[in-house]
This record gives C-alpha cells, structure tokens and sequence, in this order.
C-alpha cells in the first residue's frame, strides 16, 4: 500500500521517531543516490520559497530528478484543467508528489486519485505536517527530548496550519503544556481544542504577550497570514499585535528557542536574530534533513 503524508495524524509515534532518527543521518551524510532514477513532482499551486526548495535541495542531493511547476498559472489549470486530471496525468509521469494548494483538503483530494504516494506541502489553512516534522526535529536537537514541552504559540492560531499540525504531533509525548497567545479573531480552532481536551492535555490561552514567556522552552511565532483574511481592515487590526524584541527575552529560561516555519513580516524584530536563542534560521536548514527522511521514508528506500 502507497505511503501518503497528508496529515500529521498519518504518521505514528514511532514513525515520528523514525524521521527523526533519519533526519539527523541525512545530516551527518546528506549526500546519497538513493532516488537514482527516480522522479519526483513539485506542485505548487501557492507561492513557497523554503519548503519548495528545501523539498528540491533533498530531492537533488539524494540524486533524484524534480518536475512540476512553481505557478500555476504556467500549467494547463489556466486552460480549465481539472486538479483531478492534472493529478492523473502528474501520477503517469512521477513515482511521488509533492503538493501544496490554498485549499483545506486538497492534498487529500489528490492522494484519492493518485496511484504514487502523496505529500501534503500545505493545504490552506489546515495541515502543514513537514513542517511539523522539522519543527519537532528542530525541537529535539535543542531540548535533546520531545517530552515535557512547554510550548508558546504566539499569533495567527487560527489560520497558521503550522501550529495546528504541531499540536496534535506533540501531544503523543509525554506532559507537553500549550499556551497560546493570540487575539480573540485569531485564536486556536475549537476542534483542536477538542482535540487536546479529550487526550487530557494541559493548555492555556493569553491575549497578552508578556512576561508569561519566561515559562516556555519553545516559543514558536507565527506569521498573521494575510492571504487567507478575506477583509483587509481585519488584517491591519491584527497584524502588529504581537512583536517579540531582544529586551523581552531577558527573563527567559536558558534552554529556550525560538521557532517561526518563516517567513516573518515584522512578528520577530530583527535585534533578536543575533540572539543565541533564536534558532529559525536553522529550523529552515532542517528541512533539508527532514524532508529527505520523509521521502526515503514514504518510498520505502529506508
Ligand atoms: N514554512 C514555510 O512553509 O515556508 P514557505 O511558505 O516559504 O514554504
């Protein structure tokens, strides 16, 4: 049976620990030719610079060959092409296919019609799951554990997928804490929540972004995602509501890091980049190691 990564509730707990364990082989000696012969699309049908070329870099250094199109725009949708007949046609050609669309179940959608496994690169508001496997690798790396987390999440809850994925990952580890700050327009969806309610996990939520922080091992900000708002005087409420600053890391535990999946816009001002806690910029390096974990994984080569 083909091995599609749509939702992070696809993969296991082990299977997590597996990607872990891969990814940091991957880091060690990321160049392999397992991929020789093989082809892999790239289908991006929302603009993307790290994870289209994160998954691109990965692809390259395990000597596979990519297609696909970086706008579709440029693709045959233009002409009135269906998304199922482009799948159909894109499943010929590949033997796997990287997908990101603006709608919430579109990765799905296409796993249903393609004979050649799947991976959800983001759908709209909903899942992100590669980035959620980076992010809890980038997590690891610096905590050396994935359990007893507390984890800030700061901003655009409500349509940042990334943070919807990484919730439910994180909550197969033991005693992870959330605390969410966000502004009543952009909180955590009730489902969740629910979610996070019916496993028993703890979990708190802020409209203040204050000295709160200085419980956190993770503070993970988030972009408010402009796109996805569809009145632009709601956008110009929210957008600077929540600005982390150098000064405001001051009281905060030494082990803490900070995580954006980027891009930013101004939620992270740039006198925090040169602090030893801000790991971002490595967190996106990661992906590199991850998605070729997640790819040898999902074709079976390891
Ligand atoms: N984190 C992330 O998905 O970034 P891109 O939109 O640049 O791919």
């Amino acid at each position: 049976m083909k091995k599609d990564l749509i939702s992070i509730t696809d993969y296991s707990k082990e299977e997590y620990l597996k990607i872990m364990k891969l990814a940091a082989e991957f880091e060690k000696n990321p160049n392999q030719d397992i991929l020789k012969g093989k082809v892999i699309a790239s289908l991006f049908f929302e603009p993307s610079t790290r994870t289209r070329l994160s998954f691109e870099t990965a692809i390259n250094r395990l000597g596979g060959r990519v297609i696909g199109f970086v706008d579709p725009d440029s693709s045959s949708t233009t002409k009135g092409e269906t998304l199922h007949d482009t799948i159909k046609m894109v499943s010929a050609y590949a033997d796997l296919i990287v997908i990101r669309h603006p709608l919430e179940g579109t990765a799905r959608y296409a796993a249903e019609i393609s004979p050649v496994p799947v991976i959800n690169a983001g759908d709209g508001a909903n899942q992100h799951p590669t980035q959620t496997l980076l992010d809890m690798y980038s997590i690891l790396k610096t905590q050396g554990t994935l359990d007893n987390m507390n984890i800030f999440m700061v901003g655009d809850l409500k349509y940042g997928r990334t943070v919807h994925s990484l919730i439910q990952a994180m909550s197969e580890f033991k005693n992870p804490i959330f605390n969410f700050i966000a502004p009543p327009e952009l909180q955590m969806p009730k489902v969740y929540k629910l979610f996070l309610k019916e496993k028993g996990i703890r979990f708190f939520e802020h409209t203040e972004f204050t000295e709160i922080i200085s419980e956190a091992d993770i503070i993970y900000m988030t972009r408010v995602q402009k796109e996805r708002f569809f009145d632009s005087i709601e956008y110009e409420k929210v957008k600077n509501m929540y600005i982390l600053r150098n000064y405001m890391l001051k009281f905060t535990k030494p082990n803490v890091k900070i995580l954006h999946p980027l891009p930013r816009v101004n939620e992270i001002h740039p006198d925090v980049d040169s602090n030893e806690k801000a790991y971002y910029f490595q967190q996106a390096k990661n992906g590199v190691f991850t998605r070729q974990a997640i790819i040898a994984h999902t074709m079976g080569l390891k």
